[in-house]
């Protein structure tokens, strides 16, 4: 049933309208209904049309005003109402009063929020300037090396800095105790003594175990580039950081070959460096590849002609290198890596020393000092 009951409009005062809830004889619920409905739909659509702080004050009066207004009027039906109808027409009523408040309140707040009709946007104002941020030096250099490898197909892996001695260690053919593993002066997390050892947690010296973790989640063929932090206990100097940061590589096939670890390369730092340049390998020692090789780079800088970047010898020093040992494919075996069936090359290089050469930085512990004055240079 529709509402019989109207709002009636009240002579106009000026420019605001004035309401009257009607009188009512009918009691009814539909009656009550059509009633609040109406003065609902009315309320909302007032709130709505408030644009500036003299509307607002109309709006609240027309509504809110203790001698006359809607909520006044409610009150007064109310106590007009015959008592078997006081429960129903008090419902109502509390109901509306709370809507009403609500809607005052939030217009008020539209009212006098800024931007709104009477305060006026002055766009000829100068603009909030943010800084710009930066890729930093280090990160620039590992993205530029991964597209190197993402345009030969390589993926991406990436594995925790904190590891276990296992990963670290034990799955690369470090055996517990083996002199080897003083070479990485590797920061042990305390406290980890009744663990057995290759649970025991260290901050990971290299980025190799990921090779580990790369063979256990998927089978080969496998090309991986895995860009990260490593740590030692280094003191900090202008060539050395207790934190810097490498990039890993691997790649195991049916048929991988020295050649194809030294033609990749060869690749990667004619991309790098310019298509001038040359490597070249000198024999080393990691327990994790065999043969294994220091990776040399000529002096982009002069040409290999010797100059203060390279000391003067004309070659600047990448990195590690060498074939995957079997014992380490022995150790993901479970996981398709039979040594017999496959063979891989595995390489990883400093990251920071390679940022250092190119902006001639002379102290790398500028990298790590979060200084704006230095980082801005390379926005
Ligand atoms: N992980 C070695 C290091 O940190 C580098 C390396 C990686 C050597 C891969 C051979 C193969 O010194």
């Amino acid at each position: 049933m529709g509402s019989s009951f109207i709002l009636i409009p009240s002579p106009c005062k000026g420019d605001t309208r004035v309401y009257s809830v009607p009188k009512l004889d009918d009691y009814s619920l539909p009656a009550l209904d059509g009633l609040a409905g109406d003065l609902t739909s009315a309320l909302k659509a007032e709130s709505a049309a408030v644009r500036n702080e003299q509307e607002w004050k109309a709006f609240r009066d027309r509504w809110l005003s203790r001698k006359s207004g809607i909520v006044t009027q409610l009150n007064d039906l109310l106590k007009a109402a015959p008592k078997e109808s006081k429960r129903e027409v008090g419902q109502r009523v509390n109901q509306l009063r709370a809507l009403i408040e609500e809607q005052v309140a939030a217009a008020g707040r539209q009212a006098s929020a800024p931007g709104r009709a009477g305060d006026q946007l002055d766009i000829t104002l100068p603009g909030i300037r943010r800084p710009l941020g930066a890729e930093h030096p280090i990160i620039r250099t590992m993205n530029e090396v991964v597209a190197v490898f993402k345009a030969m197909g390589y993926s991406v892996a990436e594995g925790p800095e904190i590891e276990t001695d296992y990963f670290n260690f034990e799955a690369l053919n470090f055996p517990p105790n083996h002199p080897a593993r003083d070479t990485q002066d590797t920061l042990f997390i305390a406290g980890q003594e009744r663990k057995p050892q290759r649970e025991r947690l260290v901050l990971r010296t290299h980025t190799s175990p990921v090779q580990i973790r790369a063979m256990m989640a998927s089978p080969p063929p496998l090309r991986i580039v895995c860009p990260g932090k490593v740590h030692r206990r280094d003191a900090a100097d202008a060539t050395h950081s207790p934190m810097f940061h490498q990039l890993e590589c691997l790649a195991v096939d049916s048929n991988i070959t020295f050649s194809d670890l030294k033609g990749t390369l060869d690749h990667m730092c004619k991309a790098l460096f310019g298509s001038s340049v040359k490597t070249r390998f000198q024999p080393s020692f990691f327990p994790f590849t065999e043969p294994s090789a220091e990776v040399y780079v000529s002096c982009p800088f002069c040409g290999a002609r010797g100059c203060r970047i390279c000391k003067q010898s004309g070659w600047i020093e990448l990195g590690g290198s060498g074939m995957v040992h079997p014992n380490v494919f022995e150790a993901v075996r479970g996981y398709g890596y039979d040594p017999a069936k496959i063979s891989g090359f595995a390489f990883g290089m400093g990251i920071d020393r390679m940022a250092a050469l190119r902006w001639d930085i002379h102290d790398i512990q500028l990298f790590f000092e979060g200084d704006v004055r230095f980082l801005e240079q390379f926005a």
